[in-house]
This record gives C-alpha cells, sequence and structure tokens, in this order.
C-alpha cells in the first residue's frame, strides 16, 4: 500500500517508521529540485496554517512562511504576545479554535506536553517547531543534508558534541536509531541523555542495525567520524545562571581543528543555529567577555572551514518543511 501521511501530527520522530522518514526525505528531494529550477508547486492554494511561536526564531519561523507561500497557503504568524493561548484560554480551547479555521497548526514553546497536547484536540495537523524536548523538523534537514553530502545514511558514524541532553541531542539519537546511523554522543556524564530515552533508541537501533554509544572522552568518541555535530550548550528557556557551570562542564567538548582532525578525512561538520563561533552577538560577545572566550561551542575556524555544511543544513530547513506540510495536509 502506498505510503499516506495526510492527517498526521509531526511531533517527534519516534512516532514515525524508517519508511515514513525515507518518504519525507525523498519529498524533500523532490520539492527542492521543483524549488531550484523554478517550477510552480503551489499544491496547497486555498488552504491556510497558523504558526505559533513563543520562543524565538530565524530558520524555523521563515522555513514556514516561505514553504508556506511556495505551497500556495496562507500563513499567520503568533509569537508568544501575540494570542489567548495560555494566558485567558487553554491549549484544548486553542487548538478547537484554530482547527476550525486552519488546515495545520506549527507550535514552538517550552513543553513537549504542550503541542502534543494541540494535536490531541486541534482536529487538523501540528507541526513541533522545537520544544524543549524534541526538535523533530530539523531531524529532516539534518538527515537530507547528510545523504546529500555523504551519498548515504546507513553505517554513517554521527558524533554529537555538547548537551546531549538537549532537545538536539534527544532528536539527533532517535534520528539515527531509526534510520541506521551509529550514534555516539560524547558529553560529560552530566550531559548524557536520559537514560530512558537511551533504552529505547537502542532498542531502535538494533532494528535498523545501528549503535548508541556514550563517551565523555573526546579523542575516543571523535575518531572515525563522519560527521561532527553541535549545538548552543545553554538553550532557549533556560536561566542565564547556567552559563558558568555549562561552560566548565562542556569546554573540552568544543569542536576545534584537532576534533575536526581526529575525525575521518572526509567528516563534515554540522550545527543546527545559531551558532556561538565568534563574538559578534550579543551574547556570544556577553558570555566571552565574562568568561574569557573568543569562541563557545565551535571555533571560528571550523565554522567557516571547507567540512562545514551549516548553510546548506539551514537551507534544507524549508524544502523538508514544506516537504512534512504538503505530505501531513495532503492535497
Ligand atoms: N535551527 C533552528 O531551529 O533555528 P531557529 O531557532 O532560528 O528556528
Ligand atoms: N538547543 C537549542 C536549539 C536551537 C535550534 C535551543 O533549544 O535553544
Amino acid at each position: 500500500m502506498a505510503l499516506n501521511l495526510r492527517g498526521r501530527s509531526f511531533l517527534k520522530l519516534l512516532d514515525f517508521t524508517p519508511e515514513e522518514i525515507r518518504y519525507l526525505l525523498d519529498l524533500s528531494k523532490e520539492l527542492k529540485t521543483l524549488k531550484r529550477t523554478g517550477i510552480p508547486h503551489d499544491r496547497l492554494r486555498g488552504k491556510n496554517i497558523v504558526l505559533l511561536f513563543e520562543k524565538t526564531s530565524t530558520r524555523t519561523r521563515c522555513s514556514f512562511e516561505v514553504a508556506g507561500s511556495d505551497l500556495g497557503l496562507g500563513v499567520t504568524y503568533l509569537d508568544a504576545a501575540g494570542s489567548q493561548m495560555g494566558k485567558k484560554e487553554s491549549v484544548a480551547d486553542t487548538a478547537r479554535v484554530l482547527g476550525r479555521m486552519y488546515d495545520g497548526i506549527e507550535y514552538r514553546g517550552f513543553s513537549q506536553d504542550t503541542v502534543e497536547e494541540l494535536a490531541e484536540y486541534a482536529g487538523v495537523p501540528v507541526w513541533n517547531g522545537l520544544t524543549d524536548e524534541f526538535h523533530p523538523t530539523q531531524m529532516i534537514a539534518d538527515l537530507l543534508t547528510i545523504e546529500e553530502k555523504l551519498g548515504r545514511l546507513k553505517g554513517v558514524n554521527f558524533v554529537y558534541m555538547g548537551d546531549a541532553r538537549n532537545n538536539m541531542g534527544n532528536s539527533l539519537m532517535v534520528a539515527c536509531a531509526k534510520m541506521g546511523l551509529n550514534f555516539i554522543a560524547c558529553a560529560p556524564k552530566e550531559l548524557f541523555p536520559a537514560e530512558e530515552l537511551v533504552e529505547e533508541c537502542k532498542k531502535i537501533a538494533k532494528v535498523s542495525g545501528a549503535s548508541i554509544t556514550l563517551t565523555e572522552d573526546v579523542s575516543e568518541g571523535s575518531k572515525n567520524a563522519d560527521v561532527i555535530y553541535t549545538d548552543v550548550w545553554v538553550s532557549m528557556g533556560e536561566p542565564d545562571e547556567v552559563w558558568e557551570s555549562r561552560l566548565r562542564l562542556l569546554h573540552p567538548y568544543q569542536v576545534n581543528k584537532s576534533v575536526m582532525d581526529n575525525a575521518n578525512s572526509e567528516a563534515i561538520f554540522m550545527h543546527c543555529l545559531p551558532a556561538y563561533h565568534d563574538l559578534k552577538t550579543k551574547i556570544g560577545k556577553d558570555v566571552g567577555e565574562k568568561f574569557g572566550l573568543t569562541e563557545i561551542e565551535v571555533t571560528d575556524e571550523v565554522f567557516e572551514g571547507k567540512q562545514s555544511v551549516v548553510f546548506d543544513e539551514a537551507e534544507n530547513r524549508m524544502h523538508s518543511i514544506k516537504a512534512i506540510i504538503l505530505a501531513t495536509i495532503g492535497v
């Protein structure tokens, strides 16, 4: 039977089979080609989506807006201050109202429970644009980028360095387990992913032929890596006070030249962005000056180096989000 994701919400990758993820990857590639060759694909003309952002965003918001426009959709954007949700109206009531007007709802915020509750009540597909726990739309873009750059997913040695229990660490471990990449979390044990999720991913990995490894050893962890991936050390929603302890814990896990030299010679560097690779941002500058650093989770040399694929990865957010919208709203 042909694969059909129509009507499905996209809340976390754990809810999807490898075949369904493959379908989204192939659709992303198809839509990327249409976009690159200038062939119109406004297949959802007449429909509307709403984007709820309780945290800030550049890539995710713009991807939904551009993808929506390319598909012919009407798009409404609401930031944290722009709706009644959570203040004067419950999540369930908001979901039932928006579900009567829109054909799909994107939500970026704090709790995974909120996006799950929206999906339970909306009656239309809900897409998770990042919660504290998971960032699933980023996963389709990342898998697409790896496949484009390395020509394969199965058997790729994928090393995630940094805060391995944040939304990116969790999501990448699930994505690798599902699609057969060997996932190595290289982090201090205080920042290893939760044991329950690790166990779940190990079971999934058994089926796909992948492995899940947690190590504190940078040299062991990055050896034979095909992908070195990192993310910010302090995520949105965390208090500024955690910077000091996080820097102390994660400084040995900075992605720098020696890490890249230890990886395979063809290895690529990835980051979901935004990144603190210099002091040209307000937070980067404040933190850098306070703690005497010029770069944080990745050095400028690696970020700007020829192994870095971060801007191709960022572009792929748009193509893959378009695929997720098209597949779940359907035509
Ligand atoms: N990677 C990512 O989600 O970026 P934004 O926070 O800019 O959306
Ligand atoms: N872990 C980061 C990801 C940003 C895309 C955060 O939640 O801020």
